[in-house]
């Protein structure tokens, strides 16, 4: 006899066991889907540690190749790679320096596996500019959008002329998919696709990231980058993205904008990315070092919900030892 009070759908059903969880799980993690971001630093004979992330270095060339190295036995999807040159100056010269230490970093990474992992770079000039912004600057110091455009396009080039399979636009001029996309079909890199920082928000999360470069940025990149408080210009983006010639778009950054995530994976007719950037790592990691929460699941639960946000890609700090965890 059934009483009134006991409820007839028991939805702890499925949640009873490890296996039945297993089962019923709507969102799985896959290593392929991670692409591990990793800095390499020129003029320096042992990797330097960054001490806002804990465990995460700048790396010589050399141990970037032992890295990717590890990042393809790990089965991950891709690397990410950013340069930090010795030398800054106001129009980011190094970063079109065919022998500067990104496109060296390019070449080591590809010949070592670029047939296992996607090779990704970082095009932007914040890395590479004695100002810290991502462009040159117009003479009352803003960034001058068309200016940047013109170095972004060479940027390309020598990236691709390096090998990488992917350049990653991540400095929000306007215009600038379009460029690149032109500047790589006219050197014969038609093989060589955009990662588009598509949704880019002007973000407190990326304050790590800026020991990382060495960057020398005052101020900050609310004239270029997104309002936090906008969610509808970021479907412009991709909008404009996608028509301008965007392999894949990405969001950035990952867990304070899975909304904006969900909206654009909606919307996308391309493969969407998330990026969990320096501050996110930073947070979790600070609180596990206190004590404060568990770190191993803390790292799957955001990774999990970036994914169910719906990236495709997530780029997390995390991705070598995430995928460990997956095996
Ligand atoms: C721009 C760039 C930044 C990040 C990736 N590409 C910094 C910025 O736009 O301020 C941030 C990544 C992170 O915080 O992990 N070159």
């Amino acid at each position: 006899q059934l009483s009134a009070e006991f409820p007839t759908v028991r939805p702890r059903r499925l949640r009873s066991t490890p296996a039945m969880r297993r089962l019923v799980a709507e969102t799985r993690l896959h290593p392929a889907e991670l692409i591990l971001p990793a800095f390499v630093r020129e003029g320096i004979t042992e990797p330097k540690p960054i001490t806002s992330m804990p465990g995460v270095v700048q790396h010589t060339r050399d141990t970037l190749r032992r890295a990717a190295v590890e990042a393809a036995e790990a089965g991950l999807g891709g690397i990410m790679l950013f340069g930090v040159p010795e030398v800054q100056d106001a129009v980011g010269s190094e970063g079109t320096n065919p022998d500067g230490i990104l496109q060296q970093a390019i070449r080591d990474v590809v010949a070592e596996v670029g047939d296992q992992l996607i090779v990704m770079s970082d095009l932007c000039l914040d890395e590479y500019t004695d100002h810290g912004h991502c462009g040159v600057l117009a003479a009352d110091g803003s960034v001058d959008n068309d200016a940047t455009l013109e170095r972004y396009a060479e940027m390309a080039v020598v990236q691709a002329d390096a090998g990488v399979h992917l350049v990653g636009p991540s400095g929000m001029m306007d215009g600038q998919i379009g460029v690149v996309r032109r500047a790589l079909d006219e050197a014969g890199h038609q093989d060589t696709g955009i990662l588009a920082y598509t949704a880019k928000y002007a973000s407190a999360f990326f304050g790590p990231f800026r020991e990382a470069v060495g960057s020398s940025l005052k101020g900050d990149r609310k004239a270029y980058q997104q309002d936090p408080a906008n969610a509808r210009e970021s479907l412009r983006e991709l909008e404009l993205d996608v028509a301008e010639g965007a392999d894949l778009v990405m969001v950035k950054p990952a867990m304070a904008y899975l909304d904006v995530l969900r909206q654009i994976a909606d919307a996308s007719p391309v493969p969407v990315s998330a990026y969990q950037v320096s501050g996110e790592y930073a947070m979790v990691e600070a609180a596990a070092a206190n004590g404060w929460v568990d770190r191993e699941r803390m790292i799957m639960e955001t990774l999990t919900s970036i994914r169910r946000a719906g990236a495709e890609q997530i780029l997390t700090y995390w991705a070598v030892e995430a995928a460990g965890m997956l095996r």
